[in-house]
Parts: C-alpha cells; sequence; structure tokens
C-alpha cells in the first residue's frame, strides 16, 4: 500500500480485483437455487473499470439516471440486464432507456407510469416495468438510507399499486412486468427482507386472484458489510432467510446489490500533512477531505483508520485524534475522537471500506481535484481513474466576453 501510496501519490482509491469478484460470485453461489440476475447497483462506485469486471462474470446493472445508462452501454452490459429506479426519470432519459431496449424501468409513480407509456407510445415501442413498492417496513438503518417507509419519497404504497394493475391494461405502451422492492441499505439483518418479502407474496397472491401474473421479483439491494463492530448477515444466512420465500414461486428475482459487493473491495490512502496539538483535543490533518469521501460528514459513519506502516511503540502510545481533511468546514472529518496509533508527518492512513459511496460521492469542493483510482489485479496495479487536473477542475466554465474586456 505504501509503494502504491508514493508511486501514484494521495489521495488514493484503491480496490482488489479479487475481492471484489469474489463479493459478486459469493452471492451468486449462496443463491444458485434461485438463478437469480445480480445488478450491480452502479451508484454504489460507477468507475468502468469495476462495472466491466462486474459485467465481465455476468452481472447485470441497476442504474438511477441517463449518466449511468451510458456508463452501463459503454461497458458492453446487455441491455436485456439493466434495470432502471429513481423518482424523478426525465424524458430524454426514458426514451433513450426505451430506444436501447433495457430489461424494464422500476417506476415509482403513477405520473411516471404514464409518462412512459406517452414516450414509448410516441417511439411506436413497447416499455417494460417493474412497480416499486414502498412495503413499509423499518430497516433499523440510519434514517438518511433508509427507503422503505411509507414516509419516504420511494415506490408506491399497495392500494394505489393495486389500483394500477387494475387500470395497467388502459396504459397501451406498457407492459407491466413485475414488483420491486429496495428498502435501505447497509442493513445487517435479514429480518426487514424477509417482512418485506413476506408483504409482497401476499400481494402477489392478492393479484393472482385478479387473474394477474407477475414475472420478476426484484429484491432490491442494501445487504450491510461489517465497517465497524456490525456483524452482518452473510450471503449464506441471507440466503437461508430468503430461498425458502421464492423457491417454487415461479418468480424470475433479481437483486441490486452495491456496497455488498464493492464496499469492502476498496479503501482509501491519505498521507498525513500535520499533527496539531490544541488545548483541547489533538487533530491529525490529512490530505483527504469531505470532498473524497462524505460518509463521515454526511451520515456520520464509521470507517476504520489504519496507519500503513505502524511500530509497536506506536500501538503502545496510541491516543484520542481527530482525523480531519483540508477543506474549510468543520464537517470535514473521516474520524472523530478515534484512538489510533500515533502518527507523524508523512505517515500514511488506510480509512478502510471505502469501496461503496467512497468515490461515486466525490466532489470537487474548495477546488480539489478528484483523487486518482487503481486497481489491483494479482500483482499488477492498473490505473482505473487518473488524477484529476487544474484544467479539468475549469474545462466547462466560460467566462462572459463583456467580463473579459473590462
Ligand atoms: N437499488 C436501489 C433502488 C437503491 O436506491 C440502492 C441504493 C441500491 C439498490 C443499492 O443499495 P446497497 O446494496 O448499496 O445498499 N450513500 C449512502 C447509501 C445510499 C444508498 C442509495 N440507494 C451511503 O454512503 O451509505
Amino acid at each position: 500500500m505504501e509503494e502504491l501510496a508514493r508511486r501514484f501519490g494521495t489521495p488514493l482509491y484503491i480496490y482488489s480485483y479479487q475481492t471484489l469478484i469474489d463479493h459478486f460470485m459469493k452471492l451468486k453461489t449462496a443463491l444458485r437455487q434461485l438463478n437469480p440476475l445480480v445488478c450491480y447497483s452502479v451508484k454504489a462506485n460507477s468507475n468502468l473499470a469495476i462495472l466491466r469486471a462486474l459485467v465481465d462474470k455476468g452481472a447485470g446493472l441497476d442504474i438511477v439516471s441517463g449518466g449511468e445508462l451510458f456508463r452501463a452501454l459503454k461497458v458492453g452490459c446487455p441491455p436485456e440486464k439493466i434495470v432502471y429506479a429513481s423518482v424523478g426519470k426525465t424524458a430524454s432519459e426514458i426514451e433513450e432507456a426505451i430506444r436501447r431496449g433495457i430489461l424494464f424501468f422500476n417506476v415509482e409513480s403513477l405520473p411516471e407510469l404514464a409518462n412512459i407509456n406517452q414516450i414509448a407510445k410516441r417511439l411506436n415501442r413497447r416499455a417494460s416495468v417493474s412497480i416499486r413498492i414502498n412495503p413499509d417496513v423499518e430497516p433499523a438503518t440510519h434514517k438518511f438510507i433508509t427507503t422503505g417507509k411509507i414516509t419516504n419519497k420511494f415506490g408506491i404504497d399497495f392500494n394505489t399499486a393495486y389500483k394500477i394493475f387494475l387500470i395497467g391494461l388502459n396504459f397501451s405502451n406498457i407492459d407491466i412486468l413485475g414488483l420491486h422492492i429496495h428498502i435501505g441499505s447497509q442493513i445487517t439483518s435479514s429480518a426487514p427482507f424477509v417482512s418485506a418479502i413476506r408483504k409482497l407474496a401476499g400481494f402477489i397472491r392478492r393479484l393472482q386472484a385478479r387473474g394477474i401474473k407477475i414475472e420478476y421479483l426484484n429484491i432490491g439491494g442494501g445487504l450491510g458489510i461489517v465497517y465497524d463492530k456490525e456483524t452482518p448477515q452473510t450471503a449464506e444466512k441471507f440466503a437461508a432467510k430468503i430461498i425458502p420465500l421464492l423457491e417454487n414461486t415461479g418468480l424470475k428475482i433479481i437483486l441490486e446489490p452495491g456496497r455488498f459487493i464493492v464496499g469492502n473491495a476498496g479503501i482509501l490512502v491519505t498521507r498525513v500533512l500535520y499533527v496539531k496539538s490544541t488545548p483541547k483535543k489533538k487533530f491529525v490533518i490529512v490530505d483527504a477531505g469531505m470532498n473524497d469521501l462524505i460518509r463521515p460528514a454526511l451520515y456520520d459513519a464509521y470507517h476504520q483508520i489504519l496507519p500503513i506502516r505502524y511500530t509497536l511503540n506506536a500501538i503502545r502510545s496510541s491516543e484520542k485524534v481527530d482525523v480531519v481533511g483540508p477543506i474549510c468546514e468543520s464537517a470535514d472529518f473521516l474520524a472523530k475522537a478515534r484512538k489510533i496509533p500515533r502518527v507523524k508527518e508523512g505517515d500514511y492512513l488506510a480509512v478502510m471500506s471505502a469501496g461503496a459511496y467512497g468515490f461515486s460521492m466525490s466532489s470537487n469542493y474548495n477546488s480539489r481535484k478528484k483523487a486518482e483510482e487503481v486497481m489491483v489485479v494479482g500483482n499488477k496495479t492498473f490505473i482505473i481513474r487518473k488524477r484529476e487536473t487544474y484544467n479539468d477542475l475549469i474545462r466547462n466554465e466560460l467566462i462572459p466576453p463583456f467580463l473579459l474586456s473590462i
């Protein structure tokens, strides 16, 4: 890690190809009885190399925007393995997805369904959709990443969905193929999944009683990983709970995991710039900020922080510090009151479990260049995203001529 940090500079995202594929295969293997289509959730980490690696192993992709569709097609994902969620799909995004022939849209409201129908009609095509249900379950995770409560903006309640199925025939250019749920993220136990799937099963029976057939069931993503002391379900344990609910239903099963696949396949390496002692606290100031990894600032999320190299002495003199970035915000921290081995200027720190929602949520705030990303494959390392340059920062900016003439 130290060698890579020296070679490529910091802040640096490092991903392990092996771990990435391992996590994907673990899920595939555990659920093999259901033969599911695993659509990796692009938002977790949308780097082309990550997407390509997974698509190459047979993954489909879960997308939420025209930009993600662009990436999915760029890496050669077969359109019939792409599912598209989002409460706010625009007309041009919908049109592009219909033209490309994606598997289906996960529809999140009645007006959206009407809009998709209109667009399909204009294009003289048929559009396939699944109805995203809001099953109103409590996933016991951070409130910002809870999506399946009835007070969340996502999905459609059972009663409205029922009505949609009954009037579905009025939508001339739409085929309603399935149901979709995604109840939240970083869910560490199977109970919320089980309760949501049970509710769906009841709903499917209600539909069947009216002669409505469902082909697909998309159970979303949300499987939690280890950041700190969590003991999340393994793929095997998850499978043991949900297979009995889904086998012999004749439904084609889809999953949309993001974090489970890529979260622990990546770390962020940063360098200590200064160690600053104040009357109250000690700050370890590093060269990665909230623009590189916003999870601690946004969700108070815990990421383990390990010095890449340390002595026994440094462990013995571990101390409580705030690990902070260079950005002009007090929310710019990677860890607060964290006991870590003593570090000094120039040391490298690894911010663990940073593969998911790390780089993909990064920004240029404070005119900081986005970090470089590399992928380790066996004993080789490949740059998968070059560090940005200052010119990248201003590439799309224009000064109106009248200001230039002054
Ligand atoms: N499917 C849908 C419709 C989603 O909205 C999401 C995530 C996923 C799948 C993948 O969820 P996963 O398996 O990764 O939990 N930025 C937050 C997480 C936001 C998740 C948004 N939706 C974080 O850093 O914790």
